[in-house]
């Protein structure tokens, strides 16, 4: 039976072309094993793109699953800002969401799917972000939450939003894959998490997908269709979500042409840079680099990012640590407080750029993925540049001295 919620799409598989009636519980294709695509069956869609209301990810409710009594926090509709240093460039911050990152996006939808299937709980594994945001969005749902994350790998800021909204903290030795491989082997057994009483919601999961691809319209809506989005790679669920976006308004005629995706890995954690490359499988097995959200060496979603890529005529690029860093720091400059990981989207900007790869006239969309507090031992690395005085004397002698933005 065609569960009604989701009576808009069609589970196809991008290997093989098996299709598979919609169901919350099958993520993988029954016959070849790939990972499903929610296709949206256009004919069933009525959105009338100048006449939408509201804000956020459920102002596009048309193409998402439909589902009652939503558990949202008004995420997305986030700020897209411009750059002094790159004037053709805007800056997607995701920070701004509720609990400062884009998973918000995805759980809002992952979430009131779970809960209304009325099952005990989710279960996420994660490399900091994804926890957080199934933590706070399962405690407003009143469901549990258990997340499985890479001990010693994860920032303060996420750990600390993990335990303020009450999931269970479970941690395993090893990276983020293993983290992840110890979920899934749990939850899904052949594609399926039919008897699972925890739902995943990782990002292998396709519905909590389709409220990541709101990205895609919200950037249409207000600047029409860029050059180029840049977005950085861990499990490539993201990209993949955002390219899906683009494609779908293509398919309603809403836009008549499709930016290019660029991935942006860190160059210690780089799989997908290297099967690009054409250098073996998109598999690093010890992945390291400062921008934890993406130090993963096996991304799931490898098949989907690479699609992305290929299919928009774009391509994935690494940015080292250093450049990683330095980059956090231009956006902090600008105002825009990034995590590491975010800024490797404007570092991948900005090596295209010193490459010649892409040209400064092109229009841009960077995506900042998560917000600088995530990460509080990031702002803290370099050795802090404080002044101490003890008198309102040496306060005046100091404001007189110099510009007191000096930077
Ligand atoms: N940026 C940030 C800040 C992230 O937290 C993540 C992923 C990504 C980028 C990459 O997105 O995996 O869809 O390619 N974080 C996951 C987590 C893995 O567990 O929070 P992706």
């Amino acid at each position: 039976m065609r569960l009604k919620p989701l009576s808009k799409y069609v589970l196809k598989c991008p290997r093989c072309g098996y299709e598979v009636e919609p169901s919350p519980y099958i993520m993988r294709c029954p016959r070849c094993g790939e990972l499903l695509d929610a296709s949206i069956i256009a004919e069933k869609i009525r959105i009338k793109w100048g006449e939408l209301r509201g804000r956020g990810v459920w102002r596009y409710r048309d193409l998402l699953p439909e589902l009652n009594g939503v558990i949202t926090m008004s995420e997305g509709s986030t700020p897209l800002i411009r750059l002094r240093a790159y004037p053709n460039a805007y800056v997607k911050f995701e920070g701004a969401n509720p609990t400062g990152s884009f998973k918000d996006r995805g759980m809002t939808v992952g979430v009131s799917l779970a809960s209304s299937l009325g099952v005990r709980g989710i279960i996420v594994a994660s490399t900091g972000n994804t926890a957080a945001s199934a933590a706070a969005y399962s405690a407003r749902a009143g469901i549990e939450c258990m997340v499985v994350l890479p001990k010693g790998g994860v920032a303060k800021g996420k750990l600390g939003q993990a335990l303020l909204h009450g999931a269970r903290i479970v941690e395993v030795p090893g990276t983020f894959d293993n983290a992840l491989e110890y979920v899934l082997s749990t939850v899904l057994e052949s594609g399926s998490a039919g008897n699972a009483s925890y739902y995943p919601l990782n990002s292998i999961n396709q519905w909590r997908l389709e409220g990541q691809k709101t990205i895609a319209y919200e950037i249409v809506e207000e600047v029409g269709v860029p050059d180029y989005v840049f977005v950085p790679v861990g499990n490539g669920g993201n990209i993949y979500a955002i390219w899906k976006g683009f494609r779908e308004l293509m398919e309603l005629n809403i836009i008549d042409k499709m930016p290019k995706m660029i991935g942006v890995q860190a160059s210690g954690a780089a799989p997908l840079v290297k099967y690009w490359r054409g250098l073996g499988e998109a598999r690093v097995d010890k992945p390291s680099t400062v921008a934890s959200a993406i130090r993963i060496g096996k991304p799931i979603n490898w098949y989907r990012a690479y699609r992305a890529v290929k299919y928009s005529n774009g391509f994935f690029i690494d940015a080292s640590d250093d450049e990683i860093l330095m980059t956090q720091r231009v956006l902090g400059r600008e105002g825009v407080g990034v995590e590491p990981a975010s800024a490797a989207s404007l570092a991948g900007y900005m090596k295209a750029l010193r490459e010649g790869v892409i040209d400064p006239s092109n229009n841009v969309v960077l995506i900042a993925t998560g917000h600088a507090l995530k990460d509080p031992d990031a702002l803290l690395r370099d050795s802090v540049h404080t002044v101490s005085i003890s008198s309102i004397d040496e306060l005046k002698a100091l404001i007189m001295g110099r510009s007191i933005i000096d930077v």
